[in-house]
């Protein structure tokens, strides 16, 4: 073949190339105008203004999810990166109550409505510090530890009276599953909740260890306690984590869980009744007791955790935590701060401040989020 007969070749597959292109998107703008069309007259014609993807997000049908979260000033980000987790992982109808301080409800809101999780339905809902007086310690060495708002939690039917079924996420989780997974977690009769157990695979066990007593009750409460004895319960236990909790709220109103709570807390107060060792959350003690061999399971895959009990070295392998369903950044070490294992899988949800004032301290890696959609797709997947 002469040069000339290869360049009419090469120019020949060029333009076949081009025309099944054109093809293609051709075919594709077609199914998109008679999507739209169909779609147009169900809607206000102002709405057709919106871009495709406004409309998908807007398009979320089917029972409500509703998930309750907490925000707090000086880890904001980290409810960003959660909330935008859970919705890009899952189609379902997720609406989310995010509870907050007076002084962050409005940075929150800034946050939210100037980025891609303006039209995420949610509720925010401003915290009323009253409602634990009494409750918690004044000793400021103790309240510097816990913000009231790691007692959400314990108000739950408070925090969405009209819900029967409802999730809590602590603040520093990442979600790769699809959160309705989650919220089919089926709970057995009479039980208000569902938790995940610390004994409740080997791969659990190994990795607590490390952490004293931290895996049954004995870590969390002080046996020696009149109030605890009379409980009878057995202070090897296996304990549960309540960073991810999913609650029937018809049972919780019942049985007056938030009442018993509070009771515990209140008791907490007079006698002292938590272990002197306890290393975490101060909202796990009176959980536990309320709590006792009275509670369902939670698939382990979907509250993968002590991701933030060490800050040098990781304790999964990339494999393992890339088939988690849910990561836990529990602990010190948060994926937010200077070290923490695998701050590249949270930064992929990070969604950066519009006003400046929280930031990650490490540096980003990759900002991958600030790439346009379909900057994105080109780039690939
Ligand atoms: C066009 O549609 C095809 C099949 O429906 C799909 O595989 C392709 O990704 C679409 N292309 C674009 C640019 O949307
Ligand atoms: C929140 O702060 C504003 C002004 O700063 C005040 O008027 C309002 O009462 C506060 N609300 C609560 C619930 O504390
Ligand atoms: C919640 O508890 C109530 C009362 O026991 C029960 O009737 C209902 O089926 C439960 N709902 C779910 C979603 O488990
Ligand atoms: C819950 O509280 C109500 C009113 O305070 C009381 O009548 C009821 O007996 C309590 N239920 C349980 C299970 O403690």
């Amino acid at each position: 073949m002469t040069l000339r007969r290869v360049n009419v070749v090469i120019l020949i597959l060029l333009a076949v190339a081009f025309l099944i292109i054109v093809q293609r998107n051709l075919l594709n703008l077609s199914d998109f105008l008679h999507k739209e069309n169909a779609d147009a007259r169900m809607i206000l014609p102002f709405e057709s203004e919106l871009s495709p993807n406004t409309r998908l997000d807007l398009d979320r049908k089917g029972e409500e999810i509703p998930v309750l979260i907490t925000a707090s000033e000086d880890r904001l980000g980290a409810v960003i990166a959660a909330m935008n987790s859970v919705y890009q992982n899952s189609k379902a109808n997720v609406i989310f109550t995010i509870v907050t301080t007076n002084d962050t409800a409005d940075h929150l809101k800034l946050w939210l409505s100037r980025t891609k999780l303006k039209n995420v339905k949610h509720k925010i809902i401003v915290f009323n510090p009253d409602l634990l007086s009494g409750k918690i310690s004044k000793d400021p060495k103790v309240a510097e530890s816990s913000t009231p708002l790691t007692f959400a939690r314990f108000y739950l039917p408070l925090f969405i009276p009209e819900a029967e079924k409802a999730i809590y996420l602590d603040d520093d989780v990442i979600v790769q599953g699809d959160i309705q997974e989650l919220y089919e977690t089926n709970l057995k009769a009479g039980h208000a909740a569902a938790f995940s157990d610390d004994c409740d695979s080997t791969l659990a066990k190994g990795i607590i260890r490390g952490a004293g007593n931290q895996n049954n009750y004995i870590g969390f409460l002080d046996f020696k306690k009149e109030a605890i004895k009379k409980l009878g319960m057995r202070a090897n236990t296996c304990s549960f984590n309540p960073g991810v909790v999913i609650a029937n709220l018809t049972e919780w109103k019942n049985q007056n869980i938030t009442q018993q709570l509070e009771h515990w807390m209140e008791l907490n107060i007079q006698e002292d009744l938590y272990s002197k060792t306890l290393a975490e959350s101060i909202t796990t003690p009176p959980l536990l007791i309320v709590f006792y061999k009275h509670h369902s399971s939670i698939d382990p895959l979907w509250h993968v955790r002590h991701l933030g009990t060490t800050g040098a070295g990781n304790r999964y392998s990339p494999q393992f935590v890339r088939a988690a369903k849910l990561l836990h950044w529990n602990g010190h070490y948060k994926p937010w701060g200077r070290v923490s294992s695998f701050p590249e899988v949270w930064d992929r949800w990070f969604i950066p401040d519009p006003t400046g004032k929280f930031h990650p301290v490490r540096r980003l890696q990759e900002p991958l989020d600030q790439l346009s959609p379909s900057l994105k797709s080109r780039v690939g997947h």
